[in-house]
């Protein structure tokens, strides 16, 4: 697959935000980090890639009513210009998920290269020179959509609970991203993990924070995103909590957490260059 050749390197930052257990806040993550990000003035897309099109409703497409979207994309019926729709934030687009969609793990079946559909689109449409980020929303199973995702990003962001039963998804999830790194993505990392629904007074949490960092060092995000109503209900309003309301914990929590991506980013970026531009991604590997 040809890369930049005659102009500048592409400068998109693709972030799948996956974890094949639902409910742990893949969505709401999706969603908040992809409008803070945009809220910061960096240009943002959006990609739903759940059928579920929870994502989608989530900044003002319901699923119901989108006739052109992920689906379309990937199965080669719409170019990335007629699949991407403007939001109320300035500079967030997203590809909403049409009912269609579906359908869309059964079909990409017989597709050939049915693992690198979605990368392929992006290259096509040039998608990494108009965003800054592209974000995923992955649908909660390990099947040919979050395949698609993590065969097309550079990085996996991991919502999850603090919780038990938490853990046992994290561990599946790491056993997949090893698997794709060795074969379609060599290039993969793990962006972070980043707890939500957080509650900070209990000792479970504190237990389960704690087993993650042992397991993974460097890879918990500090910023905690706590139980929030707002979070909740921004959805159903068709707004990222932050154009629902900017004072609520929730949507600070998520400006905080974008700041914290983009300094992660910056220090990277620092010390690659100090290192001749040597990405050191092994870092970012865990044992
Ligand atoms: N921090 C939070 N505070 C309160 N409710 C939340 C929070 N994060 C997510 N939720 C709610 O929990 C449910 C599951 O979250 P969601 O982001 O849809 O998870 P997933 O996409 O992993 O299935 C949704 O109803 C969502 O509104
Ligand atoms: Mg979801």
């Amino acid at each position: 697959m040809a890369e930049a050749e005659d102009h500048d390197p592409p400068n998109a930052t693709i972030i799948a935000v996956s974890n094949q257990k639902g409910g742990e806040g893949k969505t709401t993550t999706a969603v908040n980090l992809a409008a803070s990000l945009a809220a910061s003035e960096r240009r943002v897309l959006l990609i739903d890639l759940d059928p579920q099109g929870n994502a989608s409703s989530s900044v003002g497409y319901a699923r119901d009513e989108v006739t052109v979207g992920t689906y379309e994309l990937m199965l080669g019926q719409a170019s990335l210009d007629e699949a991407v729709q403007e939001t109320e934030l300035p500079t967030l687009s997203v590809i909403p998920a049409s009912a269609d969609l579906t359908g869309a793990e059964i079909e990409l079946v017989g597709a050939d290269h049915r693992e690198s559909v979605l990368r392929r689109a992006l290259l096509r449409g040039d998608a990494r020179s108009r965003w800054d980020f592209i974000v995923f929303d992955c649908p909660p199973s390990l099947g040919l959509l979050t395949l698609n995702a993590l065969v097309a990003a550079d990085a996996v962001l991991i919502p999850m609970q603090a919780r038990y039963f938490s853990l046992e998804g994290l561990g599946a999830l790491h056993g997949t991203i090893d698997a794709i790194r060795s074969s379609f993505n060599p290039n993969l990392v793990i962006e972070g993990i980043v707890f939500c629904m957080f509650d900070q007074r209990t000792n479970l949490a504190k237990q389960v924070v704690a087993e993650v960092e042992k397991h993974f060092p460097q890879y918990v995000f500090d910023t905690r995103i706590p139980q929030n109503i707002r979070l909740s209900e921004s959805p159903s309003f068709g707004k990222p909590a932050l154009l629902y309301d900017i004072g609520s914990k929730g949507a600070v929590a998520y400006l905080d957490l974008a700041d914290e991506l983009l300094q992660r980013m910056e220090a990277r970026s620092t010390s690659d260059e100090d290192s001749d531009g040597v990405h050191d991604k092994e870092a970012r590997s865990p044992a």
